[in-house]
């Protein structure tokens, strides 16, 4: 995720864009940069950092003059932050400037082809790959602007919002869209850009929303041009009043971050496969474990280290590697690991997993791994963070930026990119048969349709938590892949309401918690079809007969549970091996909606902080 600003008009468009890249911050910051043009002159300045950082930056390097300009704060994908990888990006010529959101899948190939006729890069990202092909494309076809943009994005595979300004056509910017949003404000002889509106909501509250596949082409006092990029058809653009404040557009229109982040799920779970599993072929796509094939092949086992819901999300991939791939598996917290004297060899593979990238624990540990010559494996949603330079390969999640400090969409990429990895061993090892291949992938690729069914269930799971939001202590229970996901529950309702929580194995229960249970304990139980039922049910009627009220995680369509339980929440039939990346959904908004009754500050939950540098 990046965020993009453009401005079009009579006012000077640098302040408009500062100030509209700072509210745009949420959507990544380790990178910004701005495109100005001055009537004669077109100035780029970019920088690793902050907004606040481009801003020292341009107050010495250029003046900051002119009445058109595009911005950009960036969250990297291809490319580690640094000035050169920030956008915007100049063509060869040095004629055009891009700004980008979103990941150009083919963008190899396409940057080999320009190479061999004669383009060169200065960057590592696959927006400057996109800038040439438009430039190649304009001056090939002898073409404007508007229509080299067209066809350059019928070449492209992935996902995109972009701004494009041509300095020698220097009073229009071309606009388009395929997955990654895009706004246009319409004031009185100018016009605004943006992710979303906030950026240009005090000088206007009309808004034209791009649709995905939609361009458009916005001139200096003239009218909109919006075009469909496939056919050429014209649209005509819908102008709507916003009624929205500032604050919630930011968080798109959700009370909070986290809320926004659960119900970003779906989205974010297909930008962690997109590029890796290709269902037609059969096959996943993943560079890093490719180059690396002959380690994990031979690993005499693999070490995950983690801290917090990455280390939960560790413990759902040691049920997947063991169970797909057959490898031995270690789950480790970072901070014993470290402290401890462990047995580590060169046949060891570590993976790291880690949101932030920078959890000091974490890192410590994978250096202690490294000095024992394991081989590092990085699992990180922040790109160019301190575990993803430290580790020797690995694979990011694609998430997009987590603000809110409880983790949710994080932990769900992360076993998805976990899956993938465990799916290709499989497949490598020959530990599961090429239909069992397919039926994951396939079922891995429904997931986010399943997520938007659980979420579906909010209204039911915010009633669940106006019951239960007074009580002092939760139990949450399950088996087999889905104890971590009980224990994850349990983190969850602890970090946000403040509520006193324990995740355990069902089975685990009567040797201790069960001596905890009578009336006023709340059971959170996860008792899907696939993986243990029956034996779960025997622990749900144990609880039963103890007097506990009971919330069954069950699957759609279920009548055993349901007699026995007091609520029950259903989620989608998947396979045993990805169930955890529904069955987390209910325990996130449950967790939710009870902070948000008890009056939490959700967001930023006392005490806990969403990076921990500290040991
Ligand atoms: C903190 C956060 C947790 C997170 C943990 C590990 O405690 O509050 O949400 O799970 O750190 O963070 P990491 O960035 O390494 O995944």
């Amino acid at each position: 995720m990046c965020g993009i600003v453009g401005y079009i008009g009579p006012r000077e468009a640098y302040p408009i864009i500062i100030e509209g890249l700072k509210r745009l911050e949420y959507r990544g910051y380790d990178s910004a940069g701005i495109a100005l043009f001055d009537g004669t002159d077109l100035k780029v300045c970019k920088t690793k950092g902050k907004v606040v950082d481009l801003e020292n930056k341009l107050h010495t390097d250029i003046t900051s003059t002119g009445n058109i300009g595009i911005g950009h704060t960036r969250w990297a994908t291809h490319g580690v932050p640094n000035d050169v990888n920030s956008h915007p990006h100049y063509s060869n010529s040095g004629d055009l400037v891009i700004i980008h959101n979103g990941i150009i899948e083919n963008y190899e190939s396409l940057r080999k082809e320009l190479i061999s006729r004669g383009y060169h890069f200065d960057s590592d990202t696959d927006t400057e790959v996109l800038v040439n092909l438009i430039e190649d494309v304009k001056n090939k076809e002898n073409v404007k602007l508007g229509q080299a943009v067209q066809i350059a994005l019928n070449q492209v595979v992935g996902a995109y919002a972009i701004a494009v300004f041509d300095k020698t056509r220097p009073k229009e910017i071309v606009i388009a869209r395929l997955g990654s949003p895009l706004a246009i404000g319409v004031g009185k002889d100018e016009f605004f850009i943006a992710s979303d509106a906030s950026p240009f909501l005090e000088y206007t509250k009309d808004a034209i929303y791009l649709e995905d596949e939609e361009m458009a082409i916005i001139r200096l006092n003239k009218d909109i041009k919006v075009r469909k990029i496939k056919d050429d058809s014209s649209v005509v653009p819908y102008v709507q009043t916003l009624k929205m404040n500032l604050d919630q557009i930011e968080k798109g229109g959700f009370e909070h971050f986290m809320l926004k982040e659960i119900y970003e799920q779906p989205k974010a779970i297909i930008d962690t496969y997109r590029g890796r599993l290709n269902r037609q072929e059969a096959i996943i796509k993943m560079g890093s474990v490719e180059d690396n094939m002959k380690k994990f092949l031979n690993a005499d086992r693999i070490i995950i280290v983690a801290c917090g819901t990455s280390w939960h999300a560790g413990l759902v991939a040691e049920y997947i590697f063991e169970d797909l791939a057959r490898i031995p598996v270690e789950v480790e917290y970072a901070s014993e690991f470290r402290y401890r004297n462990p047995i580590i060899t060169e046949k060891d593979v570590v993976i790291a997993i880690s949101q932030s990238g920078e959890t000091a624990d974490t890192l410590a540990a994978i250096k202690l791994a490294k000095s024992k010559g394991a081989f590092v494996f990085g699992v990180c949603n922040v790109v160019g963070s301190s575990i993803a330079r430290e580790t020797d390969a690995g694979a990011y999640t694609h998430a997009g930026p987590e603000i809110g400090v409880a983790s949710t969409k994080a932990f769900t990429t992360q076993i998805t990119v976990l899956s993938l990895i465990a799916l290709r061993l499989a497949r490598a090892k020959g530990t599961i048969s090429s239909s069992d291949f397919r039926h994951h992938l396939l079922e891995l690729e429904m997931i986010p349709k399943k997520v938007e069914k659980v979420l579906e269930a909010n209204e039911h799971i915010k009633h669940i938590a106006e019951i239960y939001k007074d009580v002092h202590n939760f139990l949450y229970l399950g088996r087999g892949y889905n104890f971590p996901v009980a224990l994850e529950g349990a983190l969850k309702l602890k970090e946000i309401s403040y509520i006193h929580a324990e995740g355990y194995p069902a089975a685990e229960m009567k040797h201790g918690p069960i001596a905890l249970i009578d009336e006023n304990m709340p059971i959170v139980v996860i008792a899907t079809k696939k993986g243990h039922y029956e034996k779960v049910v025997s622990n749900i009627q144990e609880i039963k007969s103890r007097k506990g009220k009971i919330i069954g995680i069950v699957t759609e369509g279920d009548v055993d549970v349901r007699e026995l339980a007091d609520h029950v929440i259903e989620v989608p039939e998947t396979l045993e091996s990805l169930s955890p990346l529904l069955t987390t959904i209910p325990l996130q908004l449950l967790s939710y909606h009870i902070a948000v009754l008890l009056g939490k500050n959700v967001d930023q939950p006392r005490n806990l902080a969403k990076s921990v540098t500290v040991e």
